[in-house]
């Protein structure tokens, strides 16, 4: 979800202000998806290498998703989403890791749309954490095949994404789900997050539908030949 700063920046406003209208976009994008029967939805919120940005930066983006929490956690259980947070909890306050405590036991037992947020989350942190619990669960090294390092990943709760969508023009994953997106569609889309809504959502799966997936196999036959 990229854009927001300049979303603001266009307007003449503290970027802050474009972190804000990009939480209304996530809970558009969610009921959109929920609407097109989209069962899995993962979104980048912040990045292991976020930290990096001002403080004032940083603790606007911390207050503004514990605001989002209390503000939109019983809509979202409403619409049947179960959220998941992925991402190291060790670094952020014990506020907001008891607010994403609270947002998953609370929604454990919903079923339309598994909204998974990456949250001090990077690519390389999620495999070498998968390691480490791999090791510390026992597993030998002849065991340690693709399949079981999955189930240590933090999204072992979904599938691989079929689809990978970002926002705000740059063409680069930045650290997002390594591990999972070996076969992912990449949609990369000039719009920046806040303005990101069902017409840019449609329009990355309209692209998604015309790739041919082969998974690294020869392409499918064509029906009736
Ligand atoms: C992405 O928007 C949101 C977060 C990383 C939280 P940016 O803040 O990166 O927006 P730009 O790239 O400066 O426009
Ligand atoms: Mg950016």
């Amino acid at each position: 979800m990229d854009g927001n700063g300049r979303w603001a920046k266009k307007r003449f406003l503290p970027r802050f202000f474009g972190h804000k209208q990009g939480v209304e976009a996530v809970v558009k994008i969610v009921q959109a998806c929920i609407d097109r029967e989209v069962e899995f939805l993962t979104v980048f919120a912040f990045s292991s290498e976020n930290w990096k940005r001002p403080s004032d930066e940083v603790s606007g983006l911390m207050g503004l998703v514990l605001a989002a929490v209390s503000r939109y956690l019983a809509r979202m259980g409403a619409m049947g989403v179960r959220i998941r947070v992925i991402g190291d909890r060790e670094a952020v306050s014990v506020k907001l890791r008891q607010a994403w405590d609270e947002a998953e036991a609370s929604t454990q037992h919903n079923t339309k749309l598994t909204l998974s947020v990456a949250f001090n989350y990077g690519g390389r942190w999620d495999i070498v954490q998968a390691c480490q619990s791999a090791i510390k669960a026992g597993v030998q090294p002849a065991e340690l095949t693709e399949a079981c390092l999955s189930e240590y990943m933090a999204l072992s709760h979904a599938p691989d994404p079929d689809l990978f969508i970002r926002t705000g023009g740059e063409m680069r994953i930045s650290n997002f789900l390594l591990w999972q997106v070996a076969y992912t569609e990449f949609v990369f889309s000039d719009c920046l997050w806040p303005e990101f809504g069902e017409v840019q959502l449609d329009a990355a799966i309209g692209l998604f539908r015309q790739r041919d997936r082969r998974f690294g196999g020869t392409a499918p036959a064509l029906a009736g030949v």
